[in-house]
């Protein structure tokens, strides 16, 4: 039993980085974890093993498709999944490992196990009770379920069973066109899979810029990824390794199966808040979510909430800028999230990347607006990548021209978004932007040119 000024439950990118600002801002804090390592799901079994695996299947993808158009000619290479999979959990062991050693550093106590909160300032962890000014809950999410369909994580798999597959499945069907869905649909028709993706809407990734999902389809399509839009899953039978999908469109209501060697689940995530003790507690809930303040406080005093369990996107750097500004809040400084410009990346081949409104909201919210729009296949530099298809689209006001939104597919888009990210934070037009000088060549002068194009034109449009 040890006296905190902080205690943080979960130690994901939410609460790892609130525990480390903490220690930081002079509080003693400890962070309670459960799992053998630091980093949550997100290192340990989301964001950072499938972008390892995304980075392995692409650069197979590119040495069997363009290197002997570049003049590298020789075997190309197969594919030794296992050993692929030993590489992806090598990144995340030098991951995992780092957060310790930044714990210790920062000196963060981490209580190892499954914490819950008997009463407000009392965390519970096995037989030991700790106490705490402050708690902080960051206990992230899990793969929402889907009435019809058992996960065995075998043949049927969330993302954290698809990291882990033994071969290459000959088909894969994935349930959900959304971000999981199509990254690690990615990965594996890459690999050699036929992939196919049953969405309910009938468009993939909801939500995004209308031309973004579009383009966006059709360059997965290009890529021999097979798509049922507009179709409900029911269920899902597995006999003898082998699974059948059931599926009805919802135009016609008719009815179809379609078999698989695996299925990967992946029709969103819900808040992980079980076994915390939060109803007996009588913290307020929204639909299965933590109600926070604007402050990230819950309706109990001295109980904070951050992350996946409450409202927003369930991003890890939306947890990790909420873990930063509870700890300044907790401190006594003033934290600040800027829900507005928090962007978002589909880590395919090409990349996705907003930030933003899309043309859909300005309009639904009656805003004047413009749209400045550049091709890759202008870039000098992604052409001689073989990376011409996408594009960057960035909209801004119709009058101040103040930039209100951008929405880039194409290479490094990841990357690429920040400079609007940084640009937006400052209130800037796309004129400062445009005005803004770019090395030439770089992926980041579409960027220039779609600022340009909101003004008197692109140069190399
Ligand atoms: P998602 O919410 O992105 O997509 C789920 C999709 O499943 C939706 O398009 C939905 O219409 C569809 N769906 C739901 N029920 C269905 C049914 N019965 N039949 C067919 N389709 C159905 O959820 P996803 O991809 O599972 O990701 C979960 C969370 O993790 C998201 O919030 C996502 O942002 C986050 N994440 C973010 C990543 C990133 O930033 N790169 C990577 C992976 C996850």
């Amino acid at each position: 039993m040890a006296e905190y000024d902080v205690i943080i439950i979960g130690a994901g990118p939410g609460g790892y980085v609130c525990a480390i600002r903490c220690a930081q801002l002079g509080l003693k804090t400890a962070c309670v974890e459960g799992r053998e390592t630091l980093g949550g799901t997100c290192l340990n079994v989301g964001c950072i093993p499938s972008k390892a695996m995304l980075h392995a299947s692409e650069l197979y993808h590119e040495a069997t498709t363009n290197f002997t158009k570049m003049g590298l000619m020789g075997q190309s290479p197969s594919v030794d999944l296992p050993k692929m999979v030993d590489y992806k959990q090598e990144t995340v062991n030098s991951n995992t490992g780092g957060i310790e050693f930044l714990f210790k550093k920062n000196k963060v106590d981490w209580i190892k196990g499954y914490g819950s909160i008997p009463e407000a300032g009392k965390v519970k962890v096995g037989d030991d009770t700790h106490t705490a000014k402050h708690i902080v809950i960051a206990t992230g999410s899990e793969a929402a379920s889907l009435p019809g369909v058992e996960v065995d994580e075998k043949v049927v798999v969330t993302s954290t069973g698809a990291l882990e597959l033994k071969k290459v499945p000959n088909k894969m069907v994935v349930i959900g066109g959304g971000v999981i869905g199509l990254e690690l649909g990615s990965v594996y028709s890459r690999l050699g899979a036929e992939v196919t993706v049953i969405e309910y809407q009938d468009a993939i990734i909801p939500g995004a810029d209308g031309e973004i999902q579009k383009n966006f389809l059709k360059l997965l399509k290009k890529q021999g990824i097979k798509f049922e839009l507009g179709a409900a899953v029911s269920g899902t039978e597995v006999k003898k390794n082998k699974a059948t999908v059931s599926y009805k469109s919802r135009k016609d209501d008719s009815e179809h199966q379609i078999d698989a060697d695996i299925v990967l689940l992946a029709t969103g995530r819900r808040p992980y808040t079980e076994n915390l003790g939060l109803d007996a507690l009588g913290v307020e809930m929204d639909r299965g979510m933590i109600k926070t303040d604007a402050h990230w406080a819950t309706n109990v005093k001295g109980i904070y909430a951050i992350g996946d369990v409450i409202a927003g996107p369930m991003l890890a750097h939306k947890a990790e800028d909420e873990g930063m500004a509870v700890a300044e809040t907790i401190a006594g400084q003033k934290g600040h999230v800027n829900y507005g410009v928090i962007p978002g990346v589909i880590y395919t081949h090409p990349e996705v990347a907003n930030v933003g409104k899309t043309e859909e909201q300005l309009k639904q919210e009656g805003r004047k607006y413009k749209v400045g729009k550049f091709p890759f296949m202008g870039n000098a530099r992604a052409k001689s990548h073989f990376a011409g298809d996408g594009f960057v689209k960035m909209i801004v006001d119709a009058e101040t021209d103040r930039i209100l939104g951008a929405h880039v597919i194409g290479p490094m888009a990841g990357d690429l978004i920040h400079e609007v990210c940084v640009a937006m934070e400052f209130g800037a037009a796309a004129e400062d932007l445009a005005r803004t000088c770019h090395a030439h060549p770089t992926f980041s002068e579409a960027m220039r040119e779609a600022a340009l194009a909101c003004g008197d034109g692109a140069i190399h449009a």
